[in-house]
């Protein structure tokens, strides 16, 4: 699997999913300013950096740090970001090691780093207006993430986690349900190894309970959630986009992760894996994952 194709075949489905409501709140939420400071975590290939720019609501001047934790992604999103953004209309010139993108009265200053997540959040002592998060929470502790975030906010500062994972994973049709259900649990247990599967729902009692001691806490901790569940099925026979790419890497992940906890016999798993990659060949397979959009105070 070539984990930079991956996230590329990830942009349409998250296009589908992402929830319009919470961001129609982000946008509100900037409106009024002409300056945006803005840490994305988990960047990846720079997906996130350019749909936000070819956002209208984005402010006029933009100062955007994106880091990501595997130098492979990140040389890839600098390699992306150019031809990306002139697609959009920006003029892209470099200036040492950001990118400077212009567009009318809009300048928007992109840098890329490689990094771990929370040191560089514990080491900053920059403030940022927007911390953006996306699929990326539920690869963590989210109470840490949230702290970490809250630390490095602006008074006025907001968190997006969108595409948070909420603990529901569906593959269509199913041969023997007991079978599926023990295969997606063990999947689940896998990823709550390193991070949570239940990180969405996690993620709002904590961003609503929390914050209470800087007076920003209580409900008004979150100003908009909604679900942004993924669904890839086929249309005429072929999926669309890199589709059909993105879901063979889904069921390489899944196989991959519950071979690791040991719990069912290896030669069940590459049978389940090769039924559910000839479905992918045919448009026969549907997959569904909950996962929930958070806009945080
Ligand atoms: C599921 S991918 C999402 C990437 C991108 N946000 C997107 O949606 O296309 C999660 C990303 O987080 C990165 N990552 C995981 N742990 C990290 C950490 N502790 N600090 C920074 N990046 C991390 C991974 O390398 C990966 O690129």
């Amino acid at each position: 699997m070539n984990f930079q194709r991956y996230l590329s075949a990830k942009r349409t489905v998250d296009d589908r999913a992402l929830n319009r409501r919470v961001e129609d709140r982000l946008a509100d939420e900037l409106r009024e300013r002409d300056r945006l400071r803005v840490l994305e975590v988990g960047a990846g290939v720079g997906t996130t950096v350019t749909r936000l720019l070819a956002r209208p609501w984005l402010p006029d001047r933009v100062t955007y740090t994106a880091l990501d934790i595997e130098e492979r992604n990140v040389a890839s999103a600098r390699i992306r970001l150019p031809v990306r953004t002139a697609a959009l209309g920006y003029a892209v010139r470099r200036a040492g090691d950001r990118f400077v993108c212009s567009r009318g009265q809009r300048r928007v200053e992109v840098a890329f780093r490689t990094a771990d997540a929370f040191e560089f959040l514990a080491a900053t002592d920059e403030a940022v207006d927007l911390l953006v998060a996306h699929a990326f929470v539920d690869l963590v502790d989210p109470a840490d993430a949230l702290a970490a975030f809250r630390d490095t906010l602006a008074p006025d500062g907001l968190a997006y986690c969108p595409i948070t994972f909420d603990s529901e994973t569906i593959f269509e049709p199913v041969a023997d349900a007991e079978f599926e259900e023990r295969l997606l649990d063990s999947f689940h247990s896998h990823l709550d190894r390193s991070g949570d599967s239940r990180a969405g729902r996690h993620l709002l009692s904590l961003a609503r309970d929390g914050g209470g001691d800087d007076g920003v806490g209580g409900d008004d901790g979150i100003l908009a959630a909604g679900g942004s569940d993924w669904l890839v099925r086929s249309r005429d026979g072929g999926y669309p986009a890199d589709e059909a790419y993105f879901l063979h890497c889904i069921t390489e992940m899944v196989e991959g992760a519950v071979r690791s906890e040991s719990a069912i016999d290896d030669g069940r798993i590459s049978e389940w894996a090769s039924r559910r990659h000839d479905q992918i060949d045919v448009g026969e397979l549907v997959y569904v994952a909950h996962q929930l959009d958070l806009l945080i105070r």
